[in-house]
């Protein structure tokens, strides 16, 4: 196997060393008192109003379930990610924001920042909304998405961010889950020169019933395009900041207190709001963004998540702002104007770390090379990637042409659930194999289990646990503890449970085979098969449906979908076509059918249970070794299928 050592250059001025590693990563696990001891010295990262001295109580029995860490401390995320940076450098940039056409940027001092944050702070509480009240953000990529989640920490207020792609339907439904108070969104959103409605999606999310909740809706003005306001609920944002002044008292938080929740998607059922803390998850953000990025003060950080998935929070956010360095913000998309964007961005503002998922990466080394190399990119010295397993052949373009072989990749594996980063060949800590996220980062205690939960020592391959507990694990499902017990601390009980199958190699590093369960993970987005099939069978055409992932070229998987259609309906590419844009009209576009089968009967057993393997298999065109179809109800169903997929 090929492995990559570190180049020289990289070498001479990284924070670790694979001894350093070895030794804090071993004392920080050795024992229960070690590892205590270890995210003790992790909290004194951050500025506690009220320090904390009682550090983890963990117990996974779930007679007597506890997830608590630094649990008598007392801190405030705003001040940790603005205030406290002031002092030495106001003027820093904090965010540089890239719009979405080339010739629109800004760049905003940590100072800025935090008077427009106070500002916003104000503004909502004059609004009534205070400690524990849920705000949705509604947002594209702009500097103001950033700003609202800063300015519900400085005010105690629990922050649900909703990814701008997602539809009104599934606005709605998080507003109705969490009930939140205010909505923060924009007239419209622009990527790729192309308009997206946010006001009227949320206009139509507080059409349905239960979104009564909200009181007040705060709109960006991004494009300028005229959009509805309703007197008295809708207010404008750049009026709201004018009216405010900048004194804003930070709010008194328990590092207890949730700090947001991010909807995610399950095996089963709707999207579940995962709830994270204030200390726990402040100190996780932070600290991994240190490890992993081998941070230095003078790093121009680019993260390209959106602010709507965990990733935007941990690493666009929380974790370089509370380190004080410079977050880029990016708007737009790859090929806008052209696939050459990426490395113009990079040159424009002396990027010194990119963190991308490998679906851009694949997407842009199909393009070929000449657009990267229109760029020179001498200002980047590492690599990351995120969301989905990186194949070889991706990892090494990036490797060699996107980092001209200089930067080290970070392939970094972790989950909503998580808060930040559980395992990554730290820099110049390990030789890299691409593929690979590696080794566990520090105080991260990963196992491989048999599907009986049976530890598994050495190379083996099996489902991934996690024991024992780290500061940024998620505490609880918004409004349903049991099921948050019952996904993540019933199937391996004592331990978390991850939903991914790993490898350990004779090396003992960590590989990622992906998910184990119904979730699907298309272009590094995590849907779950349950709430498409939800949404394709409230289609009147269809009567029932199974949705199962196929590998596709650029977004790792695809969505395929077997459909029985209702009695009286025919087969069409038309009907096809609008069964398509029905689920992203309920979902949002990410929830695209890549392929859309309609056949007859689903392969089940005698007890009424789809076979999804076979479904799989299908899909991904294998129509050999199906395994072993005995217990189907019917063995012909397969055979129809068969010439259904051949024949498509
Ligand atoms: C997958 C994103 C392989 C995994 C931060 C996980 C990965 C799911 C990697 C979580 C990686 C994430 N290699 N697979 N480096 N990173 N995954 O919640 O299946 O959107 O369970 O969090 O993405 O997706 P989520």
């Amino acid at each position: 196997m090929k492995k990559f050592p570190t180049s020289s250059e990289f070498a001479a001025q990284a924070n670790t060393n694979p001894e350093k590693y070895a030794q804090l990563y071993q004392q920080s696990i050795e024992s229960d008192e070690s590892n205590e001891a270890f995210w003790a010295k992790r909290a004194e990262l951050v500025d506690w109003i009220k320090k904390p001295t009682k550090i983890k109580d963990i117990n996974y029995d779930l007679d007597d379930f506890r997830i608590k860490w630094f649990e008598d401390g007392e801190l405030n995320v705003s001040v940790n990610c603005l205030d406290r940076h002031l002092v030495d450098n106001p003027y820093k940039p904090a965010i540089i924001w890239e719009g979405d056409h080339p010739s629109l940027h800004k760049i905003i001092s940590f100072k800025e920042l935090h008077s427009e944050v106070c500002r916003l702070g104000n503004a909502m509480r004059k609004m009534g909304v205070g400690k524990g009240d849920r705000v949705a953000l509604y947002l594209p990529m702009v500097p103001e998405a950033v700003v609202s989640m800063l300015a519900c920490a400085r005010i105690g207020a629990v922050h649900t961010v909703v990814f701008g792609g997602f539809s009104a339907e599934s606005l709605a439904s998080r507003i109705v889950d969490s009930q939140a108070k205010l909505v923060i969104t924009a007239d419209e959103g622009v990527r790729g020169n192309r308009y997206s409605p946010l006001k009227t999606n949320v206009d139509r999310a507080l059409d349905v019933d239960g979104t009564e909740c909200v009181e007040k809706v705060i709109v960006v003005h991004r494009t300028g395009n005229s959009v509805p306001m309703s007197g008295r609920r809708d207010v404008w944002y750049h009026t709201v900041i004018d009216n405010s002044n900048e004194d804003c008292p930070p709010e008194t938080m328990n590092a207890e207190d949730p700090l947001f929740l991010l909807y995610t998607s399950g095996s089963t059922g709707k999207p579940k709001g995962v709830v994270h803390s204030t200390g726990g998850y402040l100190t996780y953000a932070l600290s991994t963004f240190r490890d992993v990025f081998d941070v230095k003060e003078d790093d121009v950080f680019w993260c390209t998540a959106d602010v709507g998935w965990i990733t935007g929070h941990s690493y666009v956010t929380y974790g370089p702002l509370a380190n004080g360095t410079t977050t880029v913000m990016f708007e737009g998309v790859p090929q806008y104007p052209t696939w050459a964007r990426i490395g113009q961005i990079i040159d424009k503002h002396d990027v010194s770390i990119l963190y991308t998922a490998p679906t851009a990466i694949r997407a842009m080394m199909k393009e070929g090379d000449a657009f990267v190399r229109e760029s020179n990119r001498e200002s980047l010295r590492l690599l990351g990637t995120v969301g989905e397993p990186i194949n070889p052949e991706a990892w090494d373009w990036y490797h060699s042409v996107v980092g001209e072989g200089r930067c080290p990749i970070v392939d970094t594996w972790w989950q909503t659930e998580t808060g930040g980063i559980l395992m990554a060949p730290l820099p110049n800590s390990v030789d890299m194999k691409p593929g690979a996220a590696m080794n566990p980062l520090y105080g991260i205690k990963p196992v491989i289990v048999d599907s009986d939960g049976v530890e598994l020592e050495d190379a083996a391959a099996g489902n991934l646990i996690i024991s024992d507990g780290w500061p940024g694990q998620m505490r609880t499902i918004y409004g349903d503890h049991k099921r948050f017990l019952e996904t993540y601390y019933t199937t391996y009980p004592g331990s978390y449970f991850t939903g991914d199958g790993a490898m350990r190699d004779e090396d003992g590093h960590y590989w990622i085979t992906g998910r184990v369960d119904d979730v699907l993970n298309v272009s590094g987005h995590r849907i779950g098969t349950a709430e498409i099939e939800s949404a394709l069978v409230s289609h009147p055409a269809a009567a029932e449906t199974a949705i199962v992932g196929m590998p596709h070229e650029l977004k790792g998987q695809g969505i395929c979908a077997y459909v029985i259609l209702r009695h009286g309906e025919e087969d069409s590419e038309r009907l096809r076509g609008e069964l398509n844009r029905h689920v992203r009209a309920e979902i949002g576009p990410i929830a695209n059918l890549d392929a859309i089968y309609v056949v007859d009967a689903l392969p089940k057993t005698r007890s009424g249970k789809i076979m999804r393997r076979i479904l799989r298999k299908l899909a991904a065109g294998e129509f050999d070794g199906l395994g072993d179809t005995s217990t189907l109800a019917e063995a012909s169903v397969v055979d129809d299928l068969i010439k259904t997929v051949k024949s498509a």
